[in-house]
């Protein structure tokens, strides 16, 4: 039986041949007598203590290799085309604290892997396959700022070491997802769709913020298999709908949800690895009042503005700002914004009301790589350097669309005080708004030879979302 990884009974089987797969487009791209060595993830202990946080394998070896386990390494030797996994050699006590301890051969079979040597032994396998070089990964994050974590060995000084090659060319090849990947995220984006929608079923005013979010971590983990979220859940509701990293240490999604409350919730699982990013905006009592109509509307035509346009050879940015001329058209018809919107977008009133980029890469991590390769087009100056890529769009790719409204009250202040601003603005109707919190719209979707593919499933319309919240089996 061809070796496979799911989380039991309704959950997705991930072949291992995706990883193979991976591997065999890696190769293409390297030269006979390379050997691809990556070092997998350690377990972290929370500070000094010897409580450990619940592992996640870093990305890369995900992608190259599926292996969930910590401390390993691997290696791929681009002239046979064969894999090598090292593994942790553990003590016999192991298996009295951990469970079974799994020999060289479990892995190989578990893993669909060539040959499965313990780590002590990788300088002694490798020097045994004679390679030119070993290319190790180095390189920066673009959206953190920190640098990839690089295999390192006892003995690897007696090797000759390449850690340039592999970065840009493993990074380009995880930006374009293959039908494998591309299953994997309808999977948890599914899933994840399923779990918002029985948090709004289940969200209404008298609730703590932080129970909506128990919702969506229960259905994503008891039902869909995921373990993990792929970011630290989002749930704000009412003015907490305006902070855009809300649930953080000091603002633990802990508000009471009020009668008359927008609530903004940002949430995705993560199933082998892959992640989900979605957000659902959407009134705590299940009613919209004109106010909530107009500015969720106004991101909704920006959402439906950017499905309609994107697709292969557009250019990222090109798509963020057709998503803010379609949300300040829409506000200016509302009487909230007056002027010609070319003029507001000149004057920066769509970095007022959205301060964020309009998406970004999605996959192995939440914020994927390669937004920044050397080989692509640079972060733009100005207004749109938030955006976290600005790469013409490519079928496979995998992004976010996630246009938002805001009321920040430091940002509108600053606006008041800005003639070059302040005239684009009916304070009148503007200053109604003050503590509405915001608006976002997150959509998952997958670039086509056509156009877009929609992965996210939940109400988006404004009747849609009022039927849902009222007889929820109706939305199919
Ligand atoms: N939840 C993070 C983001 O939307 O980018
Ligand atoms: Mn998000
Ligand atoms: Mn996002």
């Amino acid at each position: 039986m061809a070796a496979s990884w799911s989380m039991g009974p309704g959950t997705l089987e991930v072949p291992m041949s995706l990883f193979a797969k991976n591997r065999t487009r890696l190769a293409e791209k390297l030269k006979p007598g390379q050997i691809v060595v990556l070092q997998g993830g350690e377990s972290i202990p929370h500070y000094d203590t010897d409580i450990e946080y619940v592992f996640r394998q870093e990305a890369y070896f995900t992608w190259l290799c599926g292996v969930r386990e910590e401390g390993c390494f691997f290696a791929l030797d681009v002239g046979t085309s064969k894999s090598y996994l090292f593994i942790p050699r553990l003590p016999a006590e192991y298996e009295v604290w951990m469970g079974k301890l799994h020999t060289c051969e479990d892995f190989k079979q578990m893993y669909a892997v060539d040959e499965v040597h313990y780590v002590d032994e990788i300088q002694k396998v490798l020097k045994g396959l004679n390679p030119d070089v070993l290319l190790t990964l180095s390189g920066p994050n673009t959206d953190s700022g920190l640098i990839a974590k690089e295999a390192v060995f006892e003995g690897i000084d007696e090797f000759k070491v390449d850690n340039e090659i592999l970065f840009p060319i493993i990074a380009e090849l995880r930006v374009i997802k293959t039908p494998e990947e591309i299953e994997v995220m309808r999977y948890v984006v599914k899933v994840s769709s399923d779990a918002h929608k029985q948090v709004m079923l289940f969200a209404k005013p008298g609730l703590m913020e932080y129970q909506c979010e128990s919702i969506f971590l229960d259905h994503c983990y008891r039902v869909g298999g995921c373990r993990h979220v792929s970011y630290t859940c989002i749930c704000g509701s009412g003015h907490n709908a305006a902070t855009l990293h809300y649930g953080h240490a000091g603002a633990p999604n802990s508000k009471l949800i009020q009668p008359g409350d927008m609530c903004l919730f940002d949430m995705g699982g993560n199933y082998a690895g892959y992640a989900a990013d979605i957000t659902c905006s959407f009134p705590a009592n299940g009613k919209f009042t004109p106010e909530q109509k107009l500015v969720y509307e106004a991101v909704l035509f920006a959402r439906d503005a950017v499905i309609e346009a994107a697709r292969p050879g557009v250019m990222w940015p090109d798509m963020h700002l057709v998503a803010n001329r379609a949300m300040l058209e829409h506000l200016k018809k509302g009487g909230l914004l007056k002027g010609d919107v070319e003029d507001m977008i000149k004057a920066g009133i769509n970095g007022v009301l959205q301060p964020h980029g309009l998406g970004h890469l999605l996959g192995l991590d939440v914020h994927d790589v390669g937004g920044y390769l050397t080989a692509c087009p640079p972060r733009p100056p100005g207004p749109l350097a938030r955006l976290r890529t600005a790469r013409r769009l490519q079928p496979g790719m995998l992004l976010t669309i996630e246009p938002g409204c805001y009321f920040i009250p430091p940002l509108l202040n600053a606006a008041k005080n800005n003639p070059e601003q302040s005239k684009f603005f009916d304070w009148e109707v503007v200053d109604r708004f003050t503590g509405f919190g915001g608006v976002r719209i997150e959509d998952d979707v997958l670039i086509t030879e056509t156009g877009v593919e929609n992965l996210t499933f939940v109400p988006r319309t404004v009747a849609e979302i009022e039927d849902f919240m009222a007889n929820g089996a109706n939305f199919k």
